[in-house]
């Protein structure tokens, strides 16, 4: 029998109970941890307090009670209480339990962590134990890096349904991919939207890099961009790319398949240019000068170490003059590390032509 609790509360009838409930709620006078109940055409809300002496129009009640509200106490069921932590649901051997991952991304309905040597025997228990607890997702996978030219995760599934397609949200955007076959980090969603708020109207833009499309897409959904030209050398990626152009309803984005080098021929000049590869973009630079405008915006992205980062920006200064821009502005943007030495960071580049 599941715990009991007296409580004042409002009897108010089912017909009306969702309006109740609602301006109750707005005032916050629901006491939540018990449940409503409904009896014989009237619904029992319990509270928090009485609501006599609050101002009825303040509850936004009807002034005259046409509804004959009733406060009286009753019995409500106590909600069983939530469990919020994985780790609680878990018996692991002695010593165990304090190599748990603590957090894990989500990406749509998938959850990837990092596990490790320790625990990958009890992977499919520490699985079931996250789909326990964490009733929106579908499958958990572990996580063993990103890996190869096409920026891939090698990913397992370690509990629940065995399928790396899915739908991930962000600021509004909803992007479908396969993680398996594709690249994409959850981490860099305030970065897509901060550089999608940067663009001017008319900007022709280039995504040199593009994956799945989220710079490409946030640039379509929240600027006034006119052109997008989204280039990637993984088919997979733009498979993703072009279900997400239709998903999201945007239409100026031009996807091009294969290599940046081989494809640079076909851009027009641009003034912006977002370059994620962080390992290997600054090998592409050259390509972001020769479609440059005379004045634009290089977002050249980069893993380093946070002692290397002031002599990095001189040497983009340098590559400036090289290849005839100058650049008097360049913010450094750190997207979060990447190891214990090594952080990722967006170099926003301001560009002219000297
Ligand atoms: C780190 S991912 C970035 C994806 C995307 N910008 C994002 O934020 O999700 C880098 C992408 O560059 C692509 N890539 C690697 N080398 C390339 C090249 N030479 N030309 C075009 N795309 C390339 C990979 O396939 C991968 O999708």
């Amino acid at each position: 029998m599941p715990s009991q609790k007296r409580s004042i509360c409002a009897k108010v009838p089912l017909s009306k109970g969702e309006y109740y409930r609602k301006r109750f709620f707005n005032n916050n006078l629901i006491n939540r941890n018990l449940m409503i109940k409904r009896i014989d055409g009237f619904l029992y809300i319990p509270l928090l307090t009485h609501p006599n002496g609050i101002d009825n129009k303040s509850v936004k009640l009807k002034k005259n009670n046409d509804d004959n509200i009733e406060y009286k106490n009753e019995s409500f069921e106590i909600y069983p209480k939530r469990i919020n932590n994985y780790k609680s649901l878990l018996s692991l051997p002695d010593g165990l339990n304090k190599d748990l991952p603590t957090s894990f991304d989500i990406i749509g309905s998938i959850a990837i962590l990092k596990l490790s040597d320790s625990l990958l025997d009890y992977s499919n228990q520490i699985g079931k134990a996250i789909l326990s607890v964490h009733k929106n997702l579908n499958s958990v996978a572990i996580d063993s890096g990103v890996k190869g030219d096409f920026r891939i995760r090698k990913i397992k599934i370690i509990a629940g349904e065995k399928n790396t397609e899915t739908i991930h949200k962000e600021y509004g955007l909803r992007l479908i991919l396969d993680l398996s076959k594709v690249y994409y980090s959850p981490r860099l969603g305030k970065e897509h939207y901060r550089v999608a708020k940067l663009v001017r109207s008319g900007e022709v833009v280039l995504d040199m890099f593009a994956g799945i499309g989220p710079f490409a897409i946030m640039i379509s959904k929240y600027s006034r961009a006119s052109q997008i030209y989204s280039i990637d050398i993984n088919k997979h990626a733009m498979e993703y790319l072009i279900k997400n152009i239709d998903l999201n309803k945007v239409q100026n984005i031009f996807p091009l398949e294969g290599d940046a080098r081989k494809l640079i021929h076909r851009i027009p000049l641009v003034d912006r240019v977002i370059m994620n590869l962080p390992f290997d973009s600054d090998k592409f630079i050259d390509l972001a000068f020769q479609k440059m405008n005379i004045h634009g915006i290089i977002h050249l992205h980069k893993i380093i170490n946070v002692d290397h980062v002031k002599n990095y920006k001189t040497e983009l200064k340098e590559k400036c003059g090289i290849y005839g821009f100058e650049s008097k502005r360049i913010k450094t943007i750190n997207l979060g590390s990447y190891s214990a030495k090594l952080n990722h960071y967006c170099f926003d580049m301001s560009v002219s032509k000297i």
